[in-house]
């Protein structure tokens, strides 16, 4: 079974992907900013853990390192700053950080070893707040960060190596400290089309977005 690195897998649906994961066999590996959580996590869920600050560009590689050949990537790690994005420019420049450079360079770093053996998967968890589709109404830099993240699993493919796929998904609505209290659905429903992604789909399903296992124009 795969080796899969979860970003922000010490809670809400990167927790709930973490468990699924395992209860399928998968070899799991979460990445946790704050090592105290990381560690709690992981010993709940029976996993490894990698210490993984998406605002500390110098944990990236150590911690891809510690993993070990990483054949499933999801970069599902994410912050939501509402701020007006010209009053604070600086919560735009941090969502870029958490939801595309960061999973840019995860990407770049987890390449070599897939390139090796012929296969991989990339899932970047997204939005349909940043679907221009659905009106792109994530707020502040929120839906301009999973936009990009959004055009980076479409535009991607044509450099992959062959048989390393990449593809975005939506979690839907989801109770979590980001999703907040109201949201109606359950963190293992969110979890749900990554897993899937990870583990089910087509191998040749590539560039293309998601919800419930059901593919959505960008
Ligand atoms: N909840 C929803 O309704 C919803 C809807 C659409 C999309 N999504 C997406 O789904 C993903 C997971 O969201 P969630 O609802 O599970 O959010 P959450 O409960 O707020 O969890 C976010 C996770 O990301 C981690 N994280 C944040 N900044 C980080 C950084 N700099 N480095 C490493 N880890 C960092 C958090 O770590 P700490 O514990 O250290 O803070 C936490 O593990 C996100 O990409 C989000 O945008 C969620």
């Amino acid at each position: 079974m795969p080796r899969v690195l979860v970003t922000g897998g010490n809670r809400g649906i990167g927790y709930a992907m973490a468990q699924g994961l395992l209860a399928r066999g998968s070899d799991v590996v979460i990445g946790a900013r704050d090592a105290e959580a990381g560690a709690k996590a992981a010993l709940a869920l029976g996993c490894d853990w990698v210490h993984l600050d998406l605002e500390v560009p110098n944990t990236f590689a150590p911690a891809v390192k510690a993993a070990g050949g990483v054949d499933v990537l999801i970069n599902n790690a994410g912050i939501l700053i509402e701020d007006s994005m010209i009053a604070h420019p600086d919560g735009v420049r941090r969502s870029m950080q958490v939801m595309f450079h960061a999973p840019f360079e995860l990407i770049l770093l987890c390449l070599p070893h897939m390139a090796q053996t012929g296969q991989g998967r990339i899932i970047n968890v997204s939005s349909g707040w940043g679907a221009y589709d659905e009106g792109m109404e994530g707020p502040g830099g929120y839906g301009v960060a999973k936009a990009a993240l959004n055009a980076l699993s479409y535009a991607l493919p044509r450099d992959l190596p062959k048989n390393v796929s990449i593809n975005a998904m939506c979690p839907g609505w989801v109770h979590t400290r980001m999703g907040g209290s109201a949201a109606p659905r359950t963190p293992e429903q969110g979890a749900d089309t990554a897993i899937w992604l990870a583990l089910d789909a087509p191998g040749e399903v590539t560039g293309r977005f998601f919800r419930d296992r059901q593919e959505k124009a960008w």
